[in-house]
């Protein structure tokens, strides 16, 4: 009888238990706050705006975001490229028409400092983009050819940029080196601007001297890069605008075939004392296929040729 009334008493507890529990149970889990969900990174895809860059050094293009990556090929200093897409200090750049990969340290908006690129849309440029200064000069064509020496010169708003039946060419030239000695010519410089040749002559004589700049830099308003014609080639980074390059199988190419593409050695070996500068290999300048031909056939240089002297 003990017992079972214990047992009795023991079943009751159980169940007045139960009834007191369960709904607090059912509560708690009703209540239980739901688990936040593991944050999602919110990733904000801003599209890049497209502009114009200016490169600031020689610059490597390569195949990806990296130094790792492949050179595609070099870009000379000063040349305006399109800048597609940016990751991580990498921009995608488009010029002449390769695409590639290019630093962002060696990409500047400003063509130079203090002239801002009226084609970028993030900068309003100015009413005057660059300090003008009147240098007097009148230009000076003789039979179709502009004429560019330490007599005659440019005015320093002149600004074709580059001439595209000349780029066209020395792009063909090109192409035809590769096929023809199966040998890489860079065009590592081409159109300058007037404040450009007057910094890379400054520098000229801040380096080297005054007599040294004389004779291999033009001062500003007298470089035939001003005029969008000219170019100065070498081959995969060797010899770059030194008098080496003369030897290597680029540079005798070049001297002997030039001119079926319209361009001529502007500053021969022997001839300074004509054009006013020294042998320069690498200096090409565009006049058309029947003018250089010419030039190259009666070994002459363009003073000779247009003045007669
Ligand atoms: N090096 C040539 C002369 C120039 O500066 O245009
Ligand atoms: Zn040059």
């Amino acid at each position: 009888m003990h017992v079972r009334l214990k047992m009795i008493l023991g079943v009751l507890v159980l169940v007045i238990a139960a009834v007191i529990m369960l709904p607090r149970m059912l509560n708690d889990k009703e209540e239980e706050p739901e688990q936040p969900a593991a944050e999602e990174p919110v990733e904000v895809v801003e599209e890049f705006q497209e502009i114009y860059l200016f490169t600031t050094d020689y610059l490597n293009m390569r195949t990806g975001p990296g130094t790792e990556n492949e050179k595609v090929r070099t870009i000379p200093v000063g040349e305006k490229v399109r800048a597609i897409d940016y990751e991580d200090g990498w921009y995608l750049i488009e010029y002449n028409g390769q695409t590639g990969y290019s630093i962002e340290d060696y990409l500047s908006e400003l063509l130079e400092e203090g002239e801002p690129n009226p084609e970028s849309p993030e900068i309003e440029a100015p009413e005057e983009t660059q300090e003008e200064e009147d240098t007097g000069e009148i230009m000076k064509t003789i039979d179709g050819i502009l004429l560019v020496n330490k007599t005659y010169g440019l005015p320093s708003d002149y600004y074709p940029d580059v001439n595209s039946e000349a780029k066209q060419w020395v792009e063909q030239m090109i192409t035809n080196a590769k096929d023809e000695i199966n040998k890489e010519i860079i065009a590592f410089s081409g159109f300058r601007s007037y404040n450009y040749q007057k910094k890379l002559y400054n520098s000229s004589v801040e380096t080297d001297g005054e007599e040294y700049a004389q004779r291999y830099s033009a001062k500003p308003g007298h470089s035939e890069h001003q005029t969008g014609l000219a170019f100065d080639l070498g081959g995969q980074m060797k010899y770059w605008l030194e008098p080496e390059f003369a030897d290597t199988e680029e540079s005798v190419w070049l001297a002997e075939n030039a001119h079926r593409f319209g361009f001529i050695l502007r500053y021969p070996e022997d001839k300074e004392n004509i054009t006013g500068y020294a042998y320069e290999p690498w200096h090409f300048r565009y006049v058309g296929e029947d003018h250089a031909k010419k030039i190259y056939e009666e070994g002459i240089a363009l003073e000779e040729y247009l003045l007669g002297e």
